[in-house]
């Protein structure tokens, strides 16, 4: 398995929909960050699809090292 690239030392501050299926990018190759582009691929390291309950501003993690994805935990803090 490749290793995971930090796309950006910081979160993405993003509005997401509530009950819309969103894909994370785990492995940050994707050029639409935080989001999949497909870029993954080969690499074993695979997105992470998800929903929110409520619609408004979430910081997702974009540094990929959160062990609370798609969210970020503060890890982008220690890097
Ligand atoms: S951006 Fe990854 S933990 Fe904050």
């Amino acid at each position: 398995m490749s290793e995971v690239i930090i796309a950006a030392p910081k979160p993405a501050a993003v509005t997401l929909e509530a009950g819309k299926e969103y894909w994370w990018c785990a492995c940050g190759r994707s050029k639409t960050q935080p989001f999949c582009d497909g870029s993954h691929e080969g690499t074993g390291i695979e997105p992470k699809s998800f929903t929110v309950e409520t619609t408004r501003k979430y910081a997702v993690c974009q540094c990929k090292h959160t062990q609370n994805g798609p969210f970020c935990d503060g890890a982008h803090a220690k890097l």
